[in-house]
């Protein structure tokens, strides 16, 4: 089932989320539809608060982002993309590292926006997966990405905070008309500043 995505402005965005406590089958639907949700929006990540449930778990396919020219010289941080499919339960990022690189964010729950964030390049993490297995990992390149982004999400952050308070002044009229749905967007969303009687 797709579920509306929760725009900018929602407090559920600016919430720390909490732990999952047991693997149930409302879990496992909640993760296929969030998957359902990801692809008609035709996002690469998902996080549970962008569906209005503040706990701790995302979603990434981040096969948009495989190298597939190969008349080019390939692109180190996509080095295997292609099926690069998760879900991170309960995650818990211990350790950022490496140099801070910038790359052009967008978020299902802000669209049409799009700015350079800085990120370190490798992260280290331990999560649960869809069959509730621990694991502890390393991940860079543009997987680092992508969970860096969600796992923010699961803390409360959106990629707005990690912008300048100078390029988050000039957002601000795009950013409130985005809270208020007065724009068109091809995927399901809930505005939180929508007026009555629309
Ligand atoms: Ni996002």
């Amino acid at each position: 089932m797709i579920l509306p995505i929760v725009a900018y402005g929602d407090p559920v965005l600016k919430k720390v989320a909490t732990d999952i406590e047991k693997n149930s089958p409302e879990v496992q639907q909640l993760i296929a539809d969030m998957f359902e949700t990801m692809y008609n929006a035709s996002g690469v990540g998902l996080a549970a608060p962008q569906i209005g449930q503040s706990i701790r778990l995302f979603v990434i396919d981040g096969s948009p982002f495989a190298d597939t020219d190969e008349d080019e010289e390939p692109d180190p941080k996509a080095v295997g993309m292609d099926g690069f499919k998760k879900v991170f339960i309960n995650a818990q990022i211990t350790k950022e590292e490496g140099d801070e690189w910038s790359f052009n964010e967008g978020c299902l729950s802000i669209p049409k926006i799009r700015e350079l964030v800085y990120r370190n390049e490798t992260i280290h993490i331990t999560y649960r997966d869809e069959n509730w297995e621990l694991h502890s990992e390393t991940f860079d390149g543009y997987k680092a990405r992508i969970i860096q982004h969600e796992y923010d999400h699961i803390e409360g952050i959106l990629f707005t905070d990690h912008l300048s308070v100078l390029k988050r002044k000039l957002l601000t009229k795009k950013l409130g008309i985005i809270s208020k749905g007065e724009l068109l967007v091809d995927y399901k969303m809930k505005f939180p500043a929508i007026r009555k009687g629309r």
